[in-house]
This record gives C-alpha cells, sequence and structure tokens, in this order.
C-alpha cells in the first residue's frame, strides 16, 4: 500500500538563498529515509529554481494554488498546465487561508480540483472547520459540504485521485494541534463518506492531518488509522524540523 505523505507548505515564505540553503541541509538526510513520501509547495515564484534542485531527488513539487481556468485574460493567473510545464506533481486546492482571505468558496475550490486534474496535477483538497464552527458542533457537516462540493464537480472516482487534507482552521499556525484523537475522529469520518459511495477509493485516498504539526507530535498523529500524513506549514521551513517530520512517517505503511 501507498507510503505516507508528507507535504511542505511553504505559503509566501522563501528567498532564492535560503530555498537554497535549506535543500543543502535537507537532501541527504532525506536520502536516507524510505517509504515515505514528501513533497514542498513554495511559491509559485520559485518552482522553477526548485525544480533545479531537486533533481534526482525523491521530492516531488507541488504549488499552493491553481487558476481555475486553462488559459486567457486572467491577468496575475498560473494555469494547471504551467505547473505541470514546470515539474509540479501536486497542487493545493482550498487552503483556508485562500478560502478566508481570497473569498474562495466550495465551488471555486470544486472547479479548481477539475482542473488540476484535467492538467495532470494531483489536487490536495484541504478541508476543516473554523473554531466557531467546531464550538456549534458543525465540523462534520462543514468538512461534509467541503467534500461534497467536489464530488458534485467531479465524482467519487475523479476525487480518488486526488489527496485529501484535514486541517482544522484553529490548529492552523497556532501551535495548537488537534489532538490525534480528534484528528483520527474526522478522518474516519471523511473516509466513511467516500465509502458510502465507494469503499475502494475510501480505502486508498490518502488524508492528510495540517494544523501545528510539529517534530514531536507528528509520529502520534501518523499512527492513526486514518491519517495517512501531514500537511505541514510552519514547521516545514526549517529543514531540521521537516525531516524529523518525515522521519515520523517512514516505514508506517497504509
Ligand atoms: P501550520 O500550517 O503547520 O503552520 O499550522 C499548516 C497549513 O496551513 O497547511
Amino acid at each position: 500500500m501507498a507510503n505516507k505523505l508528507v507535504i511542505g507548505n511553504w505559503k509566501m515564505n522563501g528567498s532564492r538563498q535560503s530555498n537554497t540553503e535549506f535543500l543543502s541541509k535537507f537532501l541527504a538526510p532525506l536520502d536516507q529515509l524510505e517509504n515515505v513520501d514528501v513533497a514542498v509547495c513554495p511559491p509559485a515564484i520559485y518552482l522553477e529554481q526548485l525544480a533545479g534542485l531537486v533533481v534526482q531527488s525523491p521530492i516531488h513539487l507541488g504549488a499552493q494554488n491553481l487558476s481555475e481556468s486553462e488559459q486567457g485574460a486572467f491577468t496575475g493567473e498560473i494555469s494547471g498546465s504551467m505547473l505541470r510545464d514546470f515539474g509540479c506533481h501536486y497542487v493545493l486546492v482550498g487552503h483556508s487561508e485562500r478560502r478566508s482571505l481570497n473569498g474562495e468558496t466550495n465551488a471555486l475550490v470544486a472547479a479548481k480540483f477539475k482542473a488540476a486534474l484535467n492538467a495532470g496535477l494531483t489536487p490536495v483538497l484541504c478541508v476543516g472547520e473554523t473554531l466557531d464552527q467546531r464550538h456549534d458542533g458543525e465540523t462534520l457537516n462543514v468538512v461534509n459540504d467541503q467534500l461534497q462540493a467536489v464530488l458534485d464537480a467531479v465524482g467519487v472516482q475523479e476525487l480518488g485521485k486526488g489527496v485529501i487534507a484535514y486541517e482544522p482552521v484553529w490548529a492552523i499556525g497556532t501551535g495548537e494541534t488537534a489532538t490525534p484523537q480528534q484528528a483520527q475522529e474526522v478522518h474516519q469520518h471523511i473516509r466513511r463518506y467516500i465509502a458510502e459511495i465507494s469503499p475502494e477509493v475510501a480505502r486508498t485516498t490518502r488524508i492528510l492531518y495540517g494544523g501545528s504539526v510539529k517534530g514531536d507530535n507528528a509520529a502520534e498523529l501518523f499512527s492513526q488509522p486514518d491519517i495517512d500524513g501531514g500537511l505541514v506549514g510552519g514547521a516545514s521551513l526549517d529543514a531540521h524540523s521537516f525531516l524529523s517530520i518525515c522521519r515520523a512517517g517512514q516505514s508506517r505503511q497504509l
């Protein structure tokens, strides 16, 4: 079965110099790890630099966003085929920062998921509730709606070509991680929700946890039966921290 998958989301951080420094510390130790899949999502402008630096390494590249359109008069946008052109394998869709700061709706996120698949990318669909929604007992309903929008747009088989990342908004960048039990509960729910339509897709789809994953909590999170890896923000900016998270993901096969 598939390896755990650990994806670093660098958000709007980095420079040509710091990217080079990161990889000079990260690549050799990464080579010692087995049975873990690793990707980094730098700001799009650094994809070409990173593509050159990670060549011959097992790291996959991802982007943080894409346009729902293929080409044309969309100033400032980047299409899925352009990302492919620069060696991208993954692309995040529906990250909570884009949902809240850029007004991305479930429908737009679903359109981006579809555009990613059309371009030959593996979309990483981010879902998750805010603190208010959790307090109101709405967590599972929010996640259902976010999943259902993509299911409506592409169907279950296509959903299964992507990766899902459960990221409770209240745990992102706050240092407050969901407990392994809280995360497992939602992951299990997501898998069951998909299983109602296709048990096979539910079994094979990787569901990552994101939200203050660190070197010291990754192993316990990754040991939960429905957690297939992590989407890591802050801790992916430091080679040492990111390596310790990747290490926690190795040798634990699905
Ligand atoms: P964090 O971010 O690890 O800094 O909480 C996770 C994310 O936004 O994907």
